[in-house]
């Protein structure tokens, strides 16, 4: 269930290899004058066919826009990697292909009034902090605040766009590769007020939350975004069982639950498909394995706790039997869809907790 999005018709203009794993797509709004401005965290809503289905992917804005093309950044993920298609079918994608895309939106707000700024991008997160770093360095350069940018991948190869975030920030950019950044000592180093602005794998939005709320500081001035395809463990095929609806199927390794809830003709309410919003959160009534939440909602006591996933983002090893959780906002949860019932096709992510935000889902 999910509100309207209005969409356009976009032409890839271009692409490029900017290392081994993550091409950059020059997009141009078909038959118009080009782009306006964007905020620094905006994404844009993509239309895909992954495996024959229509489905939808977010992909963050790459920088300041140049007036005729947006730029995205897709990272390449195999199913080794949590993949569910969409970068491959992105790949696929030639200069002069069309495809239908929605924004630009933006659940990943920067505030130009902070008094300082720390900037933390793993991986692929690095996206839409490029355009806040350009953002922000002259502004910070004139007011005298801080600002500093630690960007970790896998390696040194993988490491994109550091020229351009070196140009911009010199030597307040900190990328490296492989490198565990130690947020407890970051976040002391940073004056009152400081934000912090992390996009990166749910393990390092765990870190960076945990010493966040360990240092005391205000919820509000740690803003973040994720890619809910980063799990603890690799993924793989299992069964679900929802009794409510007489349902029993198994998701395959390359299909996230929501999707294949939806493909059974199970409606359920979402909205970000991050695992930021916590709409498409369902009960648990047994395991028989292991639930791999991927999400950054529910809380860590939560996550042990095993009764509630997201069915977005989470995975399970093994089976499952779930129920939907009654929302007064939206009636019901889930619901048993009647043949050929018409979809409500919008898409617009809620974002993280503390602001939200898309990027560059796979
Ligand atoms: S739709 Fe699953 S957490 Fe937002």
């Amino acid at each position: 269930m999910r509100s309207n999005a209005s969409w356009t018709d976009a032409v890839i203009d271009s692409f490029e290899d900017l290392t081994p794993t993550v091409r950059e797509f020059r997009i141009r709004p078909a038959g118009s004058e080009g782009v306006s401005r964007h905020e620094p965290g905006s994404h844009l809503q993509v239309q895909l066919l992954v495996n024959g289905k229509p489905q939808l992917r977010f992909y963050s804005l790459v920088g300041e826009p140049d007036g005729q093309t947006w730029r995205i950044g897709v990272k390449r993920l195999d199913d080794a990697d949590g993949g569910r298609g969409g970068s491959r079918a992105m790949w696929q994608l030639a200069a002069g292909d069309r495809l239908q895309v929605s924004g630009p939106h933006n659940h990943f707000p920067l505030d130009f009034n902070a008094p300082a700024y720390l900037l933390v991008a793993g991986g692929i997160g690095i996206t839409p902090l490029v355009g806040m770093a350009q953002a922000l360095a002259g502004r910070c350069d004139r007011s005298g605040r801080p600002l500093r940018m630690l960007y970790s991948a896998r390696s040194e190869a993988e490491l994109a766009y550091v020229d351009a975030l070196r140009h911009c920030l010199g030597e307040r950019l900190h990328a490296a590769a492989a490198t565990r950044i130690n947020f407890a000592a970051e976040i002391a180093a940073l004056p009152p007020g400081a934000q912090m602005y992390v996009c990166g794998p749910v393990p390092m939005l765990d870190a960076a939350r945990h010493a966040w709320e360990a240092s005391g500081r205000p919820p509000a001035d740690l803003r973040y975004e994720t890619f809910g395809n980063s799990g603890r463990l690799a993924p793989q095929a299992f069964r679900v069982r929802i009794p409510r609806h007489a349902l029993d199927i198994t998701v395959p390794a390359d299909c996230s639950l929501l999707d294949a809830l939806e493909q059974a003709g199970v409606e359920a309410v979402f909205d970000c498909k991050r695992g930021e919003c916590g709409l498409c959160t369902l009960d648990v009534l047994a395991l028989d394995g292991e639930i791999d939440h991927r999400d950054v909602f529910l809380s860590e006591h939560e996550k042990q706790g095993n009764t509630r996933l997201c069915a977005c983002v989470s995975r399970v090893v093994g089976s499952v039997t779930l129920d939907s959780s009654y929302r007064p906002d939206f009636g019901s949860t889930t619901c048993v869809r009647s043949p050929g019932h018409a979809r409500d096709d919008r898409a617009t992510s809620a974002g993280g907790r503390q602001t939200g935000g898309q990027p560059t889902t796979e």
